[in-house]
């Protein structure tokens, strides 16, 4: 049986080796950029939007991922159709607008007219006549994988995703005591980052930076306050293991009870929470490459990521609320949006500002430090999906 002490030091969360971070052109290399286009964000579930934006048959709306442009079509029952937005004749995109709603029950390519059902099949050319060993069934759109999950759309580039239920680091029942299916966008914040998609996720996979960059959200949080995320990232925990409070064991501080300006709820608080779901504040499933979900007591927070470019991302933070929450006349939104908008930007800042610095000549590679131990799980994942068949 090993003693408490290496116990103790095995429950300790931080790293005991010395790690090296990526190679420093990884950042902005756009060759590395193109390989994790092609084997991560086109081979694994990536979060597009709500359902609702495409609830009745008809609507559509068209999605860009890397180079990538796919096509959304709820179809005449209520199955949500993906393509690739590409006519099969010679290949123009057959739907122009990012959103809307098909006039008829087909999409007909604005170029020469050729008509698909909803369904992706070809039913008819503008041709008078067709060559012989063409045959209009050849020749249906390019089918995309469509997951709905609770109110989420979810898009896969390839035949053969990995099972969407390990789309996330949780179970997927994790946040089943938020009715997510019900929840409506009140308010979305959207920006683009001048970095790469990797240096945001290693930025939220370490608080090892909140003391300084988020002041606020240190004293909500006061374990963030000592630069950690939990309590056993620090390695004299156990002396700490009797103590309750919250800079110690995490979760909010005493008296709040969601992120919010003053801490308080202003959107009615969901009712099936369990009480240690309560106290912590925030419940995370993240999602990788594309998404994080928080489960917050009031609200949820989802964030969604696009790479657009070796050294530009797209930040999208959708915020769902109760329809009774956002009927509320009592309900001040901004006491929510104004307090985790500014710890979102907070971070959108200190992205740029780690791209700036990376092209420097000597500069091969940084260091992941002990607290950053997550991080080294994530260059473990993005390792073994660059290398996976
Ligand atoms: S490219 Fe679509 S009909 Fe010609
Ligand atoms: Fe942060």
């Amino acid at each position: 049986m090993p003693s408490t002490s290496e116990a103790e030091k095995a429950a300790y969360n931080g790293l005991t080796e010395h790690t090296a971070g990526l190679p420093a052109d990884a950042y902005f290399d756009p060759r590395q950029y193109q390989t994790e286009l092609q084997r991560i964000w086109y081979r694994n579930w990536v979060y597009v939007g709500r359902s609702a934006a495409v609830a009745r048959p008809r609507a559509f709306r068209t999605f860009e991922l890397g180079d990538q442009r796919v096509l959304l079509v709820r179809d005449e029952q209520g199955a949500l159709q993906g393509f690739h937005n590409t006519c099969r004749h010679r290949g123009a995109a057959l739907c122009r607008e990012t959103e809307g709603l098909l006039r008829t029950g087909t999409i007909v390519c604005p170029y020469h007219a050729w008509v698909y059902n909803l369904q992706g099949d070809l039913l008819r050319t503008s041709s008078k006549a067709h060559a012989s060993g063409f045959e209009v069934a050849d020749f249906p759109l390019y089918k995309i994988k469509v997951r709905e999950w609770r109110g989420f759309i979810f898009v896969a580039l390839t035949d053969a995703p990995p099972p969407f239920e390990n789309a996330f680091d949780v179970p997927l029942e994790r946040l089943d005591a938020w009715p997510l299916g019900e929840l409506v966008v009140g308010h979305v914040l959207r920006k683009s980052i001048r970095s790469n998609w990797k240096i945001f996720w290693e930025n939220y996979n370490e608080c090892l930076h909140c003391p300084g960059v988020h002041p606020k959200l240190s004293q909500l949080v006061p374990i963030y306050g000592r630069g950690l995320l939990e309590e056993r990232d620090d390695p004299d925990w156990s002396a700490h293991a009797a103590d309750a409070d919250p800079k110690y064991k995490g979760g909010l501080r005493g008296g709040a009870a969601t992120w919010s300006l003053d801490g308080k709820t202003t959107g009615i608080p969901f009712s099936g929470l369990c009480a240690a779901d309560r106290e912590a504040g925030h419940i995370y499933m993240t999602g990788l490459p594309s998404v994080f979900l928080v489960g917050h007591v009031d609200y949820v927070r989802v964030v969604r990521l696009l790479p657009l470019g070796p050294e530009q991302t797209e930040l999208r933070v959708e915020y769902l609320f109760s329809p009774q929450t956002l009927a509320d006349p009592g309900f001040d939104m901004r006491n929510i949006v104004d307090f985790t908008n500014l710890v979102m930007t907070e971070d959108a800042e200190v992205c740029e500002l780690n791209q700036l610095g990376l092209r420097a000549g000597p500069h091969a590679r940084g260091v992941i430090m002990p607290e950053e131990y997550v991080i080294r799980q994530f260059h473990e994942w993005l390792r073994t999906e660059l290398k996976r068949v």
